[in-house]
């Protein structure tokens, strides 16, 4: 069975699993291929992953929404820049961009926000952001210290701006977008988390991670999470990289019991160092840690 993109209900799957299909709107993505992975009815907000298929274009326009690529395969042209993969451009609602164009094809991470008011992202301008040479940025999990005498790190870049920390509370008002990087071995707070205000998707881009509540995430894994979805905690063994978004700004509310430490325990000392992380959905007869040598 497809994965529902309604943001309803949490949503765990692997981005292989969505069927492709035409991308009939927006009609500025005309001619595109993508699987759907979520949508909000009410604001008609939209995340693809998006085929842009070889030899294809759309001429420059007025915006009738803020469109955001994150491209990670391929390159595409935007008037006379190429810009290729690890490449993030944004196209604020209500302003002209120039067309968009691919010779090869190109592979991206569409988000389509017809809701957000103009003017407010991007300065208003067109925006685009090579992501290695943006700085990381360093936060606090909110309770990695729960633990005295372990500090990881969590680092990340913003990718929608402008993006805020107030308190223990991330992202603008219509929510925030952010590549996000664990360091090995990173364990956050043991009890399980939730987010009150906002609907949250994540795409894992590299590495391992595993959410004893949810399985084993690797690369092309999806998650979404309903306001108040209890989901945690949070663990990377040999770390990873992550795109997070969400449709709100994001606080934190941390649930008891805490997770057992034997679990923590069997996947960050149980999971082979040598193998491929593995996508592997928790199930009422198995919470995905390893069993024996793995
Ligand atoms: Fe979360």
């Amino acid at each position: 069975m497809s994965p529902d993109p309604g943001r309803g209900k949490p949503a765990f799957f692997k981005i292989d699993e969505v069927p492709t299909q035409d991308v009939s709107s927006p009609a500025f993505l005309a001619g595109c291929l993508g699987k759907l992975l979520s949508e909000n009815p009410q604001t008609g907000q939209q995340t693809y992953f998006l085929e842009l298929p070889p030899s294809w274009s759309a001429p420059s326009t007025i915006c009738q929404s803020t469109l955001e690529l994150l491209i990670v395969e391929g390159s595409i042209a935007v008037g006379n820049s190429r810009l290729g993969a690890g490449t993030f451009a944004a196209f604020p609602k209500g302003r002209y961009f120039p067309s968009i164009s691919t010779s090869a094809g190109a592979t991206a991470v569409a988000i389509w926000s017809p809701h957000f008011p103009e003017g407010e992202y991007y300065g208003d301008n067109p925006h685009i952001l090579r992501i290695a040479e943006a700085s990381w940025n360093f936060t606090e999990f909110p309770a990695e210290t729960s633990t005295p005498g372990r500090r990881h790190a969590v680092k990340y870049k913003s990718l929608r701006w402008p993006d805020f920390i107030e308190g223990d509370t991330h992202g603008g008002r219509m929510g925030l977008l952010r590549l996000v990087s664990l360091v090995a071995g990173f364990v956050g707070d043991p009890r399980p988390e939730s987010h009150p205000d906002c609907w949250e998707e994540i795409i894992w881009l590299a590495g391992d991670f595993f959410m004893p509540s949810t399985g084993r995430q690797a690369i092309g894994s999806y998650l979404g999470n309903p306001p108040g979805h209890i989901h945690g905690p949070l663990m990377t063994q040999r770390g990873c990289l992550l795109l997070v978004h969400t449709d709100g700004p994001a606080s934190f509310c941390f649930h008891d019991p805490p997770v057992d430490a034997e679990l923590v325990n069997s996947y960050m000392d149980g999971v082979s160092w040598l193998k491929e992380p593995v996508h592997i959905a928790h199930s009422s007869s198995s919470k995905a840690a390893p069993e024996g040598r793995s």
